[in-house]
């Protein structure tokens, strides 16, 4: 869509200028972007991916992990040359709300920075560059009691995320979050369902994903809770297909377990991180289960829905983990069965609890846990994943894409896996159709199949 030749707001005039922006971290950062697109429109800005014809660009930073932070650092100098013509830098994001000042201090280039919690003020701080006011940085928290937002989203896709609680509290010893996305807040259940039924009925969404640092926190605040989110999202006409992540398994409530048994709307999928097979460890990680207590759990949702697939996260080479500690966590990916985990290295993070342990764990030890972790979990998904072999699963069309110049498609089945297909006519658009396919071969990390039937734009039961 082409922008207007000039657009007044307040006392400037904002000709059609392009905005570019580059996002590092999770799907929260991922969302929050949308949403600054969304605000800038209304400034006159369209997006580019060329970042020479950009007239802003805009970091959407990621505190978790060190390399994150050395790709934000590394990518920021790169953009010196670029202000010789006029542009605009920012970044916002996790970094930026911890260390906003400082980043604007050290960056020459970088004309202001924003923290996680003044998404929504984005229109107002580019203004005020654009009025002439740089080296700012907005990081301040937002104190009121609810928290209440309505989702935009640019794009005219069929699947949106929706965010339904911010921040955390659980404060694991190791993690930045907390203090980059300040305390725990929940939109009440009624707003999040009118939402998802707006984005339903007039944008043509289909699949939504909750979004939340700590989904399983979230209503407890209002005397809510996510299972009854869930069940009442189930009654809404054209949403076909619900996901949320992410989950930490104390938070898991036995109506949740049900919920699972019993919707039909809910994906077969839960991302379930449980950091360590050690209980030595997650106590020291202040996660507050047990290996046990874990294992229950996803015991209890495959019995309450047989087609679960469950995926995790593994941080290897903990503060002081012992080789005995590191062997139970390769133990508990053989006993859990994960189909895909996300492993990590741990990284100390300034600020958290574990930075100020001891440590013993050298960079040589924590890169060899980290490559039996995802051998061992290479292992256990090859098995799990050729099981897949000869069953046909619905799935939505997610996207096109070429392998050695044929096109191949790509859909995203309920248990989230990602099946790759050739078509058999290369005239039609499969995308965001419905669609069988049967699974010919699949290994640790890639599904192949071919297509069975073409549902159309609805699943099914709406066809
Ligand atoms: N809120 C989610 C995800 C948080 S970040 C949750 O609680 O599960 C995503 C993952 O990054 C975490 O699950 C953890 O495995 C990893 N992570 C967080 N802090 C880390 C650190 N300091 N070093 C290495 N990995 C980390
Ligand atoms: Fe970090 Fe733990 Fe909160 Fe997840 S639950 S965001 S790992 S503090
Ligand atoms: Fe990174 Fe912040 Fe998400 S630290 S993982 S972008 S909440």
């Amino acid at each position: 869509m082409e922008n207007t030749p000039v657009i007044r707001v307040g006392e400037l005039d904002f000709p059609a200028r392009k905005v570019w922006m580059r996002t590092y971290g999770c799907q929260m950062n991922y969302h929050d972007s949308e949403r600054i697109l969304s605000h800038l429109e209304k400034l006159n800005f369209t997006a580019t991916d060329k970042q020479e014809e950009a007239d802003l660009l805009l970091f959407n930073t990621c505190a978790i992990r060190d390399l994150a932070n050395q790709k934000f650092y590394s990518h920021l100098g790169e953009t010196k040359h670029l202000k010789q013509k006029d542009v605009v830098v920012a970044a916002g994001g996790c970094i930026a709300q911890t260390e906003g000042k400082e980043l604007v201090k050290k960056y020459k280039q970088l004309d202001f920075a924003f923290g996680t919690d003044v998404i929504d003020n984005i229109g107002e701080m580019v203004y005020r560059a654009y009025a002439g006011d740089r080296k700012f940085a907005v990081t301040t928290w937002d104190r009121s009691e609810n928290y209440s937002i309505e989702t935009k989203i640019t794009h005219g896709s069929p699947q949106a995320f929706v965010n339904i609680i911010k921040g955390c509290d659980k404060f694991c010893s190791y993690c930045i979050v907390p203090f980059t996305r300040g305390r725990e807040k929940s939109r009440r259940l009624n707003e999040v369902v009118k939402d998802v039924r707006r984005l339903v009925e007039h944008s043509g969404v289909q699949e939504v994903t909750l979004l939340g640092q700590n989904v399983n926190s979230y209503g407890k605040d209002n005397g809510e809770s996510l299972a009854q989110l869930l069940f009442a999202l189930e009654e809404i006409d054209g949403l076909e297909l619900v996901r949320y992540t992410t989950s930490h398994p104390y938070d898991v409530s036995d109506e949740l377990v049900a919920a699972h048994g019993t919707l039909k709307k809910l994906a077969n999928h839960l991302h379930l991180p449980v950091q360590s097979g050690s209980n030595s460890v997650l106590q020291r990680m202040l996660r507050e289960y047990s290996v046990e207590h874990y294992l229950g759990l996803i015991e209890k949702m495959r019995k309450a829905n047989p087609e679960m697939v469950i995926t995790s996260d593994i941080i290897a080479g903990f503060p002081n983990e012992t080789e005995e500690e590191h062997q139970d966590t390769l133990k508990l990916l053989r006993a859990a069965q994960f189909d895909f985990v996300y492993a990590y290295a741990y990284s100390s993070r300034k600020g958290t609890k574990a930075a100020r342990m001891d440590d013993v764990i050298t960079d040589d030890i924590r890169g060899r846990r980290l490559r039996e972790v995802m051998d061992v979990q290479e292992e256990v998904q090859e098995a799990i994943r050729k099981k897949m072999e000869g069953r046909t699963y619905q799935m939505l069309v997610v996207e096109k894409g070429s392998f050695k110049g044929q096109t191949k498609w790509t859909g995203r089945t309920s248990c989230n896996r990602l099946v790759h297909f050739d078509p058999p006519t290369q005239d039609f658009d499969y995308l965001w159709h419905w669609v069988d396919v049967e699974i010919t071969s699949a290994t640790a990390f890639s599904c192949q199949g071919v297509l069975k039937t073409v549902h159309g734009k609805r699943p099914p039961q709406h066809a």
